[in-house]
């Protein structure tokens, strides 16, 4: 019922769409005001991963209900107006795979779609030479992510235009060789 498939740049609307009713539903972890200064900045779409072809959409009929994406570029987490971004690439004999933005609909959660784009993000990355994947965790996010293996690693804030922080967390895992 569920299909995953690369995400492109005809999807972008229905993406941001699905990004900010996955934000503003399933993050109560953080204020309204968070939420809201960080959408479009640290919650968005990354055209650069659409056009990497490392940025997955999960389907049902024709309607996106997920996203999620992996990259071996350095931007750690965000979308086009990342505080943090940087394209350059990483190197996979040192580096790790950037595993990025995950948002399922508030619909559609607990039904395994998180997991398989994760599932879908570290076979990718692994098939591209990467031993381990690092990605930087909504407090809301960190179940999924420890539940596949990911370890935290630190928290901190990433600075919102509003001159809040916004907390979160790097987690890391060894792919399996
Ligand atoms: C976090 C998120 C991506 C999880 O997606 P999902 O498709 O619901 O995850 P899955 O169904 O694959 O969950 C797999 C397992 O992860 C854990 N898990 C996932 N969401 C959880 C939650 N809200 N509370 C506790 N455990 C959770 C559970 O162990 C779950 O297995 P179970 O349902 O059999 O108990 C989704 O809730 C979401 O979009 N949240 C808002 C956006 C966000 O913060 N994204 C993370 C960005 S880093």
């Amino acid at each position: 019922m569920v299909s995953l498939r690369t995400a492109t740049l005809d999807d972008i609307p229905a993406l941001e769409a699905l990004i900010t009713e996955s934000v503003m539903v399933l993050q109560p972890e953080y204020t309204r005001e968070q939420r809201v200064a960080a959408l479009g900045s640290v919650f968005g779409v990354d055209r650069r991963m659409i056009a990497d072809g490392t940025y997955f959409a999960a389907t049902v009929d024709t309607a996106i209900v997920g996203c999620g994406g992996w990259s071996r570029r350095k931007t750690p987490f965000g979308g086009d107006r990342s505080p943090a971004k940087d394209d350059s690439f990483l190197d996979p004999a040192v580096d790790a795979a950037r595993i990025r933005a995950f948002f399922i609909h508030p619909a559609w959660t607990r039904r395994g779609i998180g997991s398989s784009i994760l599932r879908a993000c570290e076979a990718a990355a692994a098939a591209a030479s990467f031993t381990r994947v690092e990605l930087t965790s909504t407090l809301a996010g960190v179940p999924l992510y420890a539940v596949h293996g990911f370890l935290p690693q630190e928290e901190f804030g990433v600075p919102l235009a509003n001159g809040g922080k916004l907390p979160v967390i790097r987690m890391t895992k060894a792919l399996p060789a």
